[in-house]
């Protein structure tokens, strides 16, 4: 497989926007919201250099979409979600590639009546937005191929991988 992004180009700009957010946040209280599984790997590093009073949740989404690319139905399963009433939250995924997962989760986390809402991706794919989302924080944009690795998976395989391939199909 074709290396896109190495685990040092990642672990460098992991920590570059954490700094960007600890300096947004200035000191409140945030509530990271994950989305499973894909933000396993992004949410465990950027964690870690966030100095901020921090909580972590997490909810799974998952749009029924197999081996083909087209997004499905989008599934929100969020009852480990703490109560999020009044609190700010920083919502991360893995990739925003059509947008409708983010866009979604977005509508739904405001309607929880979130003091505020920020959305932070690791990856942002060109070309591919159906969806309008505004991403507040974006790590890399990539072309559009299908990646792998750092948390991104192909049926559950390659999540574990320290860097980001390009998957041959
Ligand atoms: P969206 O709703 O189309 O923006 O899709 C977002 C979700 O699709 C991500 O959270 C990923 O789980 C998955 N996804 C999109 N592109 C890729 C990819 O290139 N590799 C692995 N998963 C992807
Ligand atoms: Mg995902």
């Amino acid at each position: 497989m074709k290396i896109l992004l190495s685990a040092d180009d990642i672990q460098r700009r992991v920590a570059e926007m954490a700094r960007q957010i600890a300096d947004d946040y200035r000191g409140q209280p945030v509530t990271i919201v994950g989305v499973l599984t894909g933000c396993l790997m992004f949410l465990a590093d950027i964690v870690r250099h966030l100095d901020l009073p921090l909580r972590i949740a997490l909810l799974q989404a998952s749009s029924y979409r197999g081996e083909a690319t087209a997004p499905g139905e989008l599934r929100i399963q969020a009852e480990r979600l703490p109560d999020l009433r009044g609190r700010h939250v920083l919502l991360l995924d893995d990739i925003l590639d059509t947008g409708q997962t983010l866009a979604e989760l977005r509508v739904y986390l405001r309607n929880l009546g979130v003091a505020s809402l920020r959305v932070g991706v690791l990856l942002r794919k060109e070309g591919r937005q159906k969806t309008p989302v505004e991403v507040d924080y974006c790590g890399f944009d990539i072309p559009d191929a299908f990646v792998v690795g750092y948390g991104l998976d192909f049926n559950d395989e390659y999540r574990h991988l320290p860097y980001i391939a390009i998957l041959n199909r």
